[in-house]
Formats: C-alpha cells, structure tokens, sequence
C-alpha cells in the first residue's frame, strides 16, 4: 500500500496505549466534561495566529519563499490530504473532507484540476485530543518518486478554545503543513451550537467560520475515497453541496474553463483560456 512504509516520527511520549485510550471521543458526549477545561471562557476575539505568506495565502511563509510550479500543486495537495488522512486514521481521529473538497470528490473522487487547497474538519472533542497529545508534531512519509520523502507538521491555534465566530481571525482552528513547500490544509473543529441548541435546535452545530450544519447531515460518515485514499464524506453530501453552491455545481459539467469527461471521469483542461478570465 501507498503508506505502508511511512514512518511517524513522534516524541518518545506518545506511546501507543495513551493514545488509544482517548481515540475516537465520541462527539455527543465528550464535550460537556471537555468544556469544563476551557481556557478564557469570556473572551471572544484574539490576535491572529496562523500567518500566510506575503507571496500567497494558501501557503505558511515559514516554509516557503514562492509558490510550487502550476504543475506540482495537484501532486502536492494530494500528498497533503493522503498523509493527514493515513495520519489521523494512525492516531484515531475522525474527519471528513467538506466544501470545495467534496464537491470535486462528488465528481471524480480527485482534487480538482484548478484547486489550490483541501478542506476538512473534525469534532470539537478530537481537537483537543490533537492540542493535547499532537500539537507541533513532525510526521514523516516516504512518497513514491519523492526522494527523501517529505515532513508534515500538525499544528494546532491555541484560539481554537474561542468559540465565537466572533475570533475572524482564528476560523482555521488547525493546520497540516507540508515543510518542504510551505502549502497546507486548514483543519476546522465543528462545534456544538449551543446558542441555537437553547433555541429549540437539539443537533445544531458550527464553525467559527460561520458555517452553521446539523447533526444528522454529518453524522453518520459515509465511507468513501478520495485520490486513492480511504475517505469519509458527511452524511446528507448531496444537500450540503446543493445549500453550498447550488445545484448546477453537482450538475454542470462545464466548470472554470474545464469540461467533465464522462467516460475518462476526469475534468479536461482550458482548450481557450480567455484573457479576462
Ligand atoms: C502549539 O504549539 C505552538 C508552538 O509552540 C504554540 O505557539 C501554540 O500555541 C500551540 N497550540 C496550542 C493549542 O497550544
């Protein structure tokens, strides 16, 4: 298999048990003893913590001086997305690919041709097992055709504690950032909405980014997936891609200057690419 001899360099302390014990909390009921620990209860914005670079923003500055070649970004944003999956699968923890992502997955299962980033998200209560035992952690994975291989850092805002929608800018609660090129995945928590929950809507949930879904439209996951890699999708995929980005963006086969090809399902490149586009 792809991963099969990646090598997880962790720190001697993350021993296989203590992270077992605490793999896959359960989102229902973790939270309420989870939320005792909270930090700064009171307050509701903070400084901004994660730094794009100058020179684009999907890529972390610390890393990188300029963006991949056109060419290698699809190859780079899928070794993103395979090794935080195999990763978070490693370490017990649950997500699930959302927005943009889903809606290439619901064509092909692949990135998108024109995509320059990947969306996912976890529970409230996996993202305090990720600060807790994970954050500033370095994974390492032999790639195919890669010499060397390439590191993966995790790395968690310590603001993720906020949870108003308030902290604009905090909404990406966690990174994975591949250190050899600076691109990265934004990671967002999905919270329980306890406001509208008062409200007489027992499954509402939330982002800080202000995405607002309900329980039974993620939950139960979906197997799947995506770019050879085992996946899981929300629940109800079809609905939130329609409430998204309407319905002709699960039906148009014409998109951004590509065109579906339905018996390759792959998207053709731009034959004309119009100057003002
Ligand atoms: C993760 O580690 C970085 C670097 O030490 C730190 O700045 C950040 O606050 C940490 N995040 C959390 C959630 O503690």
């Amino acid at each position: 298999m792809w991963m099969s001899n990646s090598l997880l360099v962790f720190l001697g302390l993350f021993s296989a048990g203590l992270v077992a014990a605490d793999a896959n909390p359960d989102f229902m009921s973790v939270r309420d003893t989870v939320a005792k620990e909270y930090r700064n209860q009171e307050v509701e914005t903070a400084e901004k913590y994660f730094h794009e670079s100058s020179f684009h923003y999907h890529y972390d500055g610390r890393f990188a001086t300029e963006v991949l070649p056109e060419e290698e970004t699809i190859p780079h944003l899928s070794a993103l997305i395979r090794t935080y999956l195999s990763t978070m699968k490693d370490i017990g923890v649950e997500t699930w690919i959302m927005h943009g992502t889903l809606l290439s997955w619901w064509w092909n299962q692949k990135i998108f041709p024109w995509d320059n980033d990947i969306d996912v998200q976890i529970s409230e209560p996996s993202m305090h097992f990720l600060d807790e035992y994970y954050n500033m952690t370095e994974h390492h994975f032999d790639i195919p055709g890669v010499e060397g291989g390439r590191t993966f850092q995790l790395e968690i805002n310590p603001n993720y504690v906020i949870r108003s929608t308030k902290d604009k800018l905090n909404v990406i609660d966690a990174r994975w950032i591949d250190t050899s090129s600076g691109l990265f995945i934004d990671i967002t928590a999905v919270r329980k909405d306890d406001e509208k929950r008062e409200h007489g809507q027992p499954g509402a949930l939330m982002c800080k980014d202000g995405h607002r879904f309900d329980e039974l439209d993620i939950f139960p996951l979906r197997n799947s997936h995506f770019e050879d890699f085992p996946v899981k999708v929300p629940y109800e995929y079809t609905k939130l891609l329609q409430e998204e980005y309407g319905s002709t963006a699960i039906t148009a086969t014409s998109f951004k200057g590509h065109e579906f090809n339905e018996e390759t399902l792959l998207w053709d490149g731009p034959k004309l690419v119009h100057p003002f586009y």
